[in-house]
Order: structure tokens, then C-alpha cells, then sequence
């Protein structure tokens, strides 16, 4: 920690001498915290960060400046699917596979304190984010023998709860240590004039550095090394929020380990042309992910020839990265976004000011920037209704109620395949709610299984379905 008077000549040396403008007023513990935080943040890379608040100024739309097309996407059918998925359970069943899932966002859309990944969304039972994601793995180990290590990406706001939730949760199932939390870097919002903000009178306001801040966090965490030493070829790449996701799918594993690809990509059709959906395309000979924030409009309503949008696949942030590429990437510097953002700070009494416009400037790394530097990285498509629903907002599309509504749709979907009669209301939604664990049937094949071993639920349930695995 450094003392008042080296903290004055970093801060004066920065240009960040406000920090300091509640000393006088602050007692023993809260000037120990700032000094400390003063001590943690990298002011080089603030300056970095101010550098790119000047360009960012000085440039204008970028997605619209160079000429681009939509990427090639691939989709798997018949025997290339079946080699593809053949492919992928080989390499599980080497134990080659990881999974990694970000889950260091704030969750702000959503309006809820917690780790995102605590947010209830199981249907009957309220089961957590998490609980979908882990029970998957826990799936997988049962299945092909070996442990699908689970590397979880919290924030410093984040970490402490996180882990503390899955100890409290038995870590739903897993072995201990199979779970490798790790936590990303945090970054100073600036206002116009480059200022770093304080939120309060003792503290520089810090949000997460996005997920491309997970190639970094990788390396630094200790977990790349890990990964390495278990052997892993790939790791299977989500977000928090879409308990839909079919973890470490063996057609989307396997088609990335045939292709020797560095980054894959799984890509769905639009929902509509506004969907928030990031866009794959080929710009300069190089598959792109373009942000919906970067997309303009016309770019978004363009349509093909056939009537359909010419930039129909958005990315579902679903993607195989190969461990050597996360290697290579560990120290690569992948551009930094900017966002206009409402942004908390105390006003000059020491109050605290909740603004209600934006006021400063948020920093994020992408992690699908990485595709500049894959040789490569395929785009593979897939049917939403089976993978994506994810829960952004509190109300309306990408909600916990259409979560779940999707969920349950999914799960009747495959109880019907396994012969179950499951009532659907008009919109093909089932009129009783469902529930099932993916540690007792993680897709349609195994729930038949399931349903026709000795000791299944014989009779059709009358009221809710709820299929749980116990140990
Ligand atoms: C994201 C993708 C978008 C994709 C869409 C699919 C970005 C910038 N965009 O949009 O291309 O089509 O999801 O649902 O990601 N996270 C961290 N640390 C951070 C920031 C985010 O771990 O610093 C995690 C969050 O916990 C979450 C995920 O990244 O799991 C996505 O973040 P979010 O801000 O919700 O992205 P979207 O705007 O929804």
C-alpha cells in the first residue's frame, strides 16, 4: 500500500489528484481502503484508457466504415453430424474437455444484487442459474467418465458470494476440485474531460474489464496452467445467463477438434432484425463479431435476395476455444469498447448522486475479439429453441419468465419424444409446469432412457413434472 505521499505523486503524475478531496474528512479505516485501492489501479492503463476515449471521440460508426459480408456458416447434418458428434465424445471421454463460463457481469438489466448465476430460474423448484450449468457437467462425468473441469470467471463485486454459494450448494454435485473459480480485472469509469470517478468520498468507482478480460484472468489466475496440466484440447466457452446452453455439446466439441480450429463460434437465426445479438462477419479476409451496439440500423434491416436478412446469424456468445490459442491469446491486446454509461459519484458535499442521464465512459474488452488473430474459426448453426433463452431483462423478451417458459417448452418437448403425453396450451407451451435436472436426463435420448429403467416414474404424474437426481 502506498503511503499519502506516494499516492499524491502517482495520483499528481496521472492527473488524478481529485481522488484525494475528501482526505481531510475521512477517518483511519477509510483512508487505509483508498490508499490500498490507489495502490491496485494500474494508472498506465488508465492512460491507455483516456487514449482511447480521445479516439473514440475522434472516430464514427466503425461497423459502417469498412466493407464487409456475412461469415460462412456451417450446418451440421447427417453423417457429418454424427462424425462430429462421434469426435466429441472421444475427446470427453479422454478427459481433453473443459467448460469455462463468464460469470463476472453485474447483472444490472436485471435488477438483482447477487451473482447472476444465483438467479432463480427453475420453474417447480427455483433452481439457480448455476444449478443448470454444474448439473450438466456433473451429466457429462456420469456419461463418458471423466470430469468436465468447470472454470467459473466471477469479479471482484462478485467472488466471494460466488463461491460461497457453491459451497453452500454442496457445489451441486461436483467434485471440489473440479470447480477452478477465477476473477477478472476491474476497470475506472472516466467523465468527458479523462477523470477517474469517485462513488464515494473513499472510493474510485471500478467495473469489470468485460469478458475478453478472461484470456488475462486465465493466465494470471493460475487456471490456464491448470487446464494444461490436466491435458485439456479445448474449452467449451458460455455466459451465465442462458441455462439453455447444451454444455461441452460433442457435435459443436467434435467439429472444432476435426477442423483443428482455434475459436468456434455457434450462431443462430435472428429472433428479429433488433435482436441484441452480436453479428459474424467477414471483414479484411478475417471472421468478425460485430457488436449489435456497432451495427447500424440499415445494416441491420439489409435483406438477401431471397427476403430473408442478409445478416441473419447473430452469436449466442456459445464458442470452442482450443487451449493452445488461449495460450497464445493470454497476453494479446485485444481492442477496448467504449460505452456512454449512468455511472454513480459524489457530488462536491461528499453526497452521493445517482445521475439519471450518462455521464461517463465504461471500458470493456470483447472476448470474440480474439477471432482476429484464430486461423481457424468456424461458424456453426443451431436451432435456438434447443440452446438459447437467455434471462437479460426483468420483464418482457429475454426474461426469467420467458426462460422458463422456454425451458418447460424444451423439456415437453422431449418427455413427448419419450411417449409421455404433456398437454400444450395453443402456442405449443405445456399447460403443466415441468421441471427436469440435467443431472437425471440432459437431452431427449437420455430422458427415454431414463423413463424406461426399471425404477422410473411408472405412472404419468397428474400435476407438475419434476424429475430430480437425488445424489
Ligand atoms: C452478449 C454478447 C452478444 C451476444 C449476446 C448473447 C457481449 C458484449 N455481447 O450481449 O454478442 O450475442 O450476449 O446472449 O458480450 N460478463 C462478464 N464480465 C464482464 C462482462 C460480462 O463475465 O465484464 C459476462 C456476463 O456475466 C454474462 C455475459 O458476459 O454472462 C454477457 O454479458 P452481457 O453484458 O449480458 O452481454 P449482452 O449485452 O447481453
Amino acid at each position: 500500500m502506498p503511503s499519502l505521499e506516494e499516492a499524491r505523486k502517482i495520483l499528481a503524475d496521472a492527473g488524478q489528484s481529485h481522488v484525494l478531496a475528501f482526505w481531510n474528512r475521512l477517518d483511519a479505516p477509510a483512508r487505509e481502503s483508498l490508499l490500498a485501492q490507489i495502490g491496485r489501479i494500474d494508472f498506465a492503463a488508465v492512460a491507455k484508457l483516456r487514449g482511447v476515449l480521445a479516439d473514440a471521440g475522434a472516430k464514427a460508426a466503425p461497423a459502417a466504415a469498412a466493407p464487409m459480408e456475412p461469415a460462412p456458416v456451417v450446418e451440421l447434418a447427417g453423417a457429418e453430424l454424427a462424425a462430429a458428434r462421434a469426435r466429441g465424445e472421444e475427446e470427453l471421454r479422454a478427459g481433453r474437455v473443459g467448460a469455462l463460463v463468464v460469470a463476472g457481469g453485474q447483472g444490472s438489466r436485471l435488477g438483482f444484487e447477487g451473482p447472476k448465476g444465483c438467479y432463480p430460474v427453475g420453474p417447480i423448484t427455483d433452481a439457480p442459474l448455476f444449478f443448470f450449468h454444474a448439473r450438466k457437467l456433473l451429466a457429462l462425468k456420469r456419461r463418458y467418465g471423466r470430469p468436465v473441469p468447470f472454470y467459473v470467471m466471477t469479479s471482484e463485486t462478485n467472488d466471494a458470494a460466488t463461491r460461497a454459494f457453491f459451497e453452500e450448494r454442496g457445489y451441486f454435485g461436483l467434485a471440489k476440485e473440479d470447480v477452478f473459480f477465477f476473477v477478472q480485472g476491474m476497470w475506472p469509469a472516466l467523465d468527458p474531460e479523462g477523470k477517474v470517478i469517485l462513488d464515494r468520498p473513499d472510493h474510485v468507482f471500478l467495473s469489470p474489464d468485460g469478458h475478453g478480460g478472461t484470456l488475462a484472468a486465465l493466465e494470471r489466475s493460475g487456471a490456464l496452467a491448470d487446464m494444461e496440466a490436466r491435458g485439456l484440447a479445448s474449452v467449451f466457452y458460455f455466459q451465465v445467463d442462458n441455462p439453455m446452453v447444451d454444455v461441452a455439446d460433442p457435435a459443436f466439441v467434435g467439429f472444432h477438434a476435426a477442423q483443428g480450429a482455434d475459436l468456434s463460434v455457434k450462431v443462430c437465426a435472428k429472433r428479429d432484425p433488433q435482436e441484441g445479438l452480436g453479428v459474424a462477419v467477414r471483414r479484411g479476409g478475417r471472421t468478425e463479431i460485430v457488436e449489435y451496439t456497432e451495427f447500424t440500423d440499415a445494416q441491420k434491416n439489409e435483406r438477401a435476395p431471397d427476403g430473408e436478412l442478409r445478416y441473419k446469424y447473430g452469436s449466442v456468445a456459445i464458442h470452442v476455444f482450443s487451449v493452445p490459442f488461449l495460450r497464445r491469446e493470454a497476453s494479446a491486446g485485444l481492442p477496448v469498447h467504449v460505452a456512454h454509461k449512468k455511472v454513480p459519484h459524489v457530488d462536491a458535499s461528499g453526497a452521493v448522486v445517482k445521475p439519471s442521464a450518462p455521464n461517463a465512459y465504461k471500458f470493456e474488452k470483447f472476448i470474440f475479439d480474439a477471432l482476429a488473430d484464430a486461423k481457424v474459426c468456424p461458424c456453426v448453426a443451431f436451432d435456438r429453441e434447443a440452446e438459447f433463452s437467455p434471462v437479460k431483462n426483468a420483464e418482457g423478451a429475454d426474461s426469467p419468465a420467458t426462460c422458463r417458459a422456454d425451458l418447460s417448452r424444451k423439456w415437453a418437448r422431449w418427455l413427448r419424444a419419450a411417449g409421455v403425453a404433456v398437454p400444450l396450451d395453443g402456442r405449443g407451451y405445456p399447460v403443466r409446469r415441468i421441471e427436469i435436472d440435467p443431472a437425471f436426463a440432459f437431452d431427449a435420448a437420455s430422458l427415454a432412457e431414463r423413463l424406461a429403467a426399471p425404477g422410473a416414474p411408472a405412472e404419468e404424474p397428474a400435476g407438475d413434472i419434476l424429475l430430480r437426481e437425488d445424489a
